[in-house]
């Protein structure tokens, strides 16, 4: 996918006035590349990257998302693009406590309108690709940390996205996890979805293609 923005502004409701979280960025994410998303706390990166990722709106600016712009796409087409093109890491996982990693992993592809043996099928070939083959049936609370990062990656996969948004993916991993969540992403990028990552580890992003370093809501390099 190629995001293209120009002077984005973002002002939450209820934000502090005169405050914006985002206050004029401009750039370009080429379809394919890695890019890395730093800063320091509060400057912005996890709201650029729901309006990135179609779950906000900007205040100002615009944003062209494959060369179209997000404000001609009806609310339909704006949650479609969001399922069948874009997935999602958190760095708390988003799991759900109760389910199995296969259905955690199926979900996506529930609302997609898959049946249940489709869902399996591909549920199960997606762990496999992340590395848990054999916990396919274990619920979040016995996995690693590690390992539930990998069960919410194959998620994101689900839908075979052209591009994957993770904001500080390994926030709550130690370092041996969180190389292995990077070198993850890395192999993804090979295959050709573009990654945007928002990471506070200097050692991470300096794998990834490109970094855009923010500041009080601004580019800063
Ligand atoms: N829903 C919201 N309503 C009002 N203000 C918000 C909301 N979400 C974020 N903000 C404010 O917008 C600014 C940017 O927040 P954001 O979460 O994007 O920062 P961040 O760079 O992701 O920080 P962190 O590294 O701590 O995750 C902050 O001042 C924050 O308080
Ligand atoms: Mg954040």
């Amino acid at each position: 996918m190629s995001i293209s923005c120009f002077e984005l502004t973002k002002v939450y409701d209820g934000g502090k006035a005169g405050w914006p979280a985002l206050r004029g960025l401009s750039f370009e994410i080429k379809m394919g590349e890695f890019v890395a998303v730093t800063g320091p706390s509060g400057c912005g990166k996890s709201t650029l990257l729901n309006i990135i990722g179609l779950l906000d709106e900007p205040t100002g600016g615009r944003y062209a998302l494959n060369g179209r712009d997000v404000l001609t796409l009806s609310d339909r087409e704006r949650s479609d693009t969001r399922r069948d093109e874009i997935g999602f890491i958190f760095q708390s996982f988003h799991l759900l406590n109760r389910l199995s990693s296969v259905e955690n992993v199926g979900l996506p592809l529930m609302y997609a309108g898959a049946d249940g043996a489709e869902r399996k099928e591909r549920a199960v070939a997606l762990l496999r690709k992340v590395g848990l083959h054999g916990k396919e049936k274990k619920i979040p609370l016995e996995l690693s940390g590690g390992e539930r990062q990998r069960v919410a990656i194959a998620r994101a996969l689900a839908n075979s996205p052209k591009l994957i948004l993770a904001d500080e993916p390994t926030g709550n991993l130690d370092s041996a996890s969180s190389k292995e969540i990077m070198q993850l992403l890395v192999d993804l990028n090979a295959e050709g979805i573009t990654v945007i990552m928002v990471t506070h580890d200097k050692e991470l992003a300096a794998r990834a293609g490109r970094n855009i370093r923010m500041r009080d809501g601004r580019i800063e390099q």
